[in-house]
């Protein structure tokens, strides 16, 4: 049979390793052709493609990103789109397509299946915020990058006695703030699921600092917000899902921890280096697993469905599930680690 595979949304460590499990599985047992889409929807709507064999996919376990390319690119932008879709299933025979994404490129997927086309998902995201998984490859990854930088900047901090702000990516999750904050013994972890009070913030550093501590490290996520008005001006830009750019907040905090507490106070932005680079060997084999997944899933039509981790296990479920609202920190998570705070 003939398959599409296609990676879009951010990029994530292990995208690779789910192409080379797919590829390996579908041209190994099944005898399957595999078309590789380049940089996401792009590659779909314009029939843009290369041949995903053995000899194309080889070495690709290990590596970042993806060797397809990726982009934010919505198939229903256009009005044209979905048609456009539908030609290239068409022009290519294709008997499905397995789109590997976060949750803008599973809705797109989901939507193209309930307008009748065989397309089916596999999770990825940094940010761990997909609904009906567990948890999502790249997550670890991107958590083991957050925490060895704070434990970096925890020796520093210790030396220059000083608060150091470490801002991390997660969109509207927490997930890598907390994991990260408390892996890497953060004094103050800042959420998007908890707006935050500036005035506490500095009152509990402020606290610690009596105690006789005089460095501190704050762990924020890029989309946690001050209560009331007065955070950093949200990004005016979009993409083609109509997610505002994040980040901000962390330069944001360090003015105002310095000015409200006096003490000296410095922001480390970790951006897309949680993103780059080699995947965890956990993340590698929970997308080699998922990968093997979709493609069986493929040939026996389970459309609609998503590959996903429930528990030690790898089971089908929705789609419409899986994008349903995205999967935020619940705050008895939170709650569980507040004694270790400042
Ligand atoms: O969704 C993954 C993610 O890395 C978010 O954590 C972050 O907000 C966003 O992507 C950054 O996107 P871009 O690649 O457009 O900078």
């Amino acid at each position: 049979m003939r398959f599409g595979v296609l990676t879009g949304g951010g990029d994530c460590p292990g995208l690779n390793a789910v192409i080379r499990a797919i590829v390996r599985k579908g041209v190994d047992d099944y005898g399957d052709a595999l078309a590789g889409f380049r940089d996401g929807w792009r590659g779909v709507l314009e029939a843009d493609h290369m041949e995903l064999t053995h000899e194309a996919t080889a070495g690709i376990l290990p590596r970042g990103g993806t060797i397809l390319g990726t982009s934010r690119t919505n198939p229903y932008k256009d009005d044209d789109g979905l048609q456009r879709v539908r030609d290239t299933f068409e022009s290519l025979r294709l008997n499905g397509l397995i789109a590997i994404g976060g949750e803008d490129t599973l809705g797109a997927a989901h939507r193209l299946h309930q307008d009748g086309l065989s397309i089916l998902g596999v999770p990825k995201t940094i940010d761990n915020d997909l609904g009906a998984t567990d948890v999502t490859f790249g997550f670890d990854t991107a958590l083991q990058i957050a925490t060895e930088a704070i434990d970096r900047l925890h020796t520093t901090a210790e030396s220059h006695h000083r608060i150091l702000i470490a801002e991390v990516m997660g969109r509207g999750a927490g997930w890598i703030a907390l994991h990260a904050g408390v892996a890497g013994g953060a004094d103050v972890i800042l959420i998007p699921e908890r707006p935050f009070d500036i005035g506490e913030v500095c009152r509990s550093l402020r606290r610690r600092h009596a105690r006789g501590r005089n460095f501190s490290i704050v762990v924020v996520a890029e989309g946690a917000v001050p209560r009331g008005d007065q955070g950093p001006s949200a990004s005016q830009q979009t993409d083609e899902f109509g997610h505002v750019r994040l980040g901000g907040v962390g330069h944001w905090l360090e003015r105002q921890i310095e000015e409200r507490t006096g003490f000296e106070t410095r922001a480390t932005v970790l951006g897309h280096i949680q993103r780059g680079g080699a995947p965890t060997a956990s993340d590698r084999v929970l997308a080699t697993r998922l990968g093997l997944a979709a493609i069986d899933a493929a040939h026996e039509g389970k459309w609609g469905t998503m590959a996903s981790l429930r528990g030690t296990r790898i089971e089908l479920v929705a789609l419409a599930d899986a994008v349903a609202e995205p999967r935020t920190v619940p705050p008895e998570d939170y709650e569980s680690f507040e004694s270790l705070f400042s």
